[in-house]
């Protein structure tokens, strides 16, 4: 963020870098149940982003020291890969950077799993960015919110992500690489679906009030389209499998007596 660059970001018809418009997300492609040995797992391509989430759990909590006897531990690990960008090649281990970012990612799912059904265990969320080009925690997050449903962990509700801010004194959706790391302000957030909670909200930069009330709206146009890819990919997962039959038919007589 505020770096400098001889980028346009928006040029003279409004359209940006990659000839997106303002309000237009990166094309999006999320694909669940990719893991034969995880509980739950969820592939994620955002842009160039390239995102795996695998789940495991609910287990006993090892070490048993840290084992909490009314509820289950979250354990949330973000990690990017050697070669997941420029800037991280030839590195390895945890950043100050992957700590946060796991932390706000747990934060939010702290929020929404029903972990006192579990006391003394514990539920494990990796996530490995295979490729970053800007908005990797919210492409994660939206990745772990689907690997969750995947593995079947009960929720309170769902929950996704995505980027808004402002680059070339304009509001944008869903930033890009070069709109984060030279734009004006990145404003990560996510919501839940049912009660429009916001779970996440970070903001690099400076915005307006009414620049701030202006981005959660376009943020929201967004966050419907992320729910709907991660819909259509829960469900692709079990129409595609026989095995799986069963519990699809189970979900749609829940949706329909949610509806009634
Ligand atoms: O990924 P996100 O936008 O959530 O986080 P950021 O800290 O705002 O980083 C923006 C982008 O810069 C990342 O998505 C990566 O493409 C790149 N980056 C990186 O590759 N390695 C880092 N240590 C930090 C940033």
């Amino acid at each position: 963020m505020g770096g400098t660059s001889d980028i346009e970001l928006l040029d003279k018809n409004g359209k940006r870098v990659d000839g997106r418009n303002v309000d237009e997300l990166r094309p999006l492609r999320i694909k669940v149940g990719v893991l034969k040995s995880a509980v739950g797992s969820a592939y994620v391509e955002w842009g160039k982003n390239k995102i795996l989430c695998a789940v495991y759990g609910p287990k006993p909590c090892v070490p048993r020291h840290l084992a909490d006897p009314n509820k289950a531990i979250l354990k949330v690990k973000y990690s990017m890969a050697t070669f997941c960008s420029p800037e991280e090649h030839g590195r390895a281990g945890p950043s100050r950077r992957s700590t946060e970012i796991s932390k706000v990612i747990r934060d939010a799912f702290e929020q929404l799993i029903l972990l006192d059904k579990f006391p003394e265990s514990e539920i494990d969320v990796f996530i490995d960015v295979l490729q970053a080009s800007g908005g990797t925690r919210t492409a994660s997050l939206t990745a772990a919110s689907a690997a969750l449903i995947n593995a079947g962990i009960p929720m309170k509700d769902a929950v996704s992500a995505v980027a808004v801010g402002k680059a070339a004194d304009t509001l944008m959706l869903d930033l890009g690489k070069e709109e984060d790391n030279f734009g004006q302000s990145d404003v990560p957030m996510a919501m839940t679906r049912r009660d429009k909670k916001i779970l996440l909200w970070q903001m690099d930069g400076i915005l307006s009030k009414q620049e701030l009330i202006d981005a959660l709206e376009l943020a929201e146009k967004g966050i419907n389209d992320v729910q709907a890819k991660q819909d259509a990919a829960i469900e692709d997962y079990y129409e595609n499998d026989d095995e799986k039959y069963l519990i699809n038919v189970m979900r749609k007589l829940d949706k329909k007596s949610d509806k009634e």
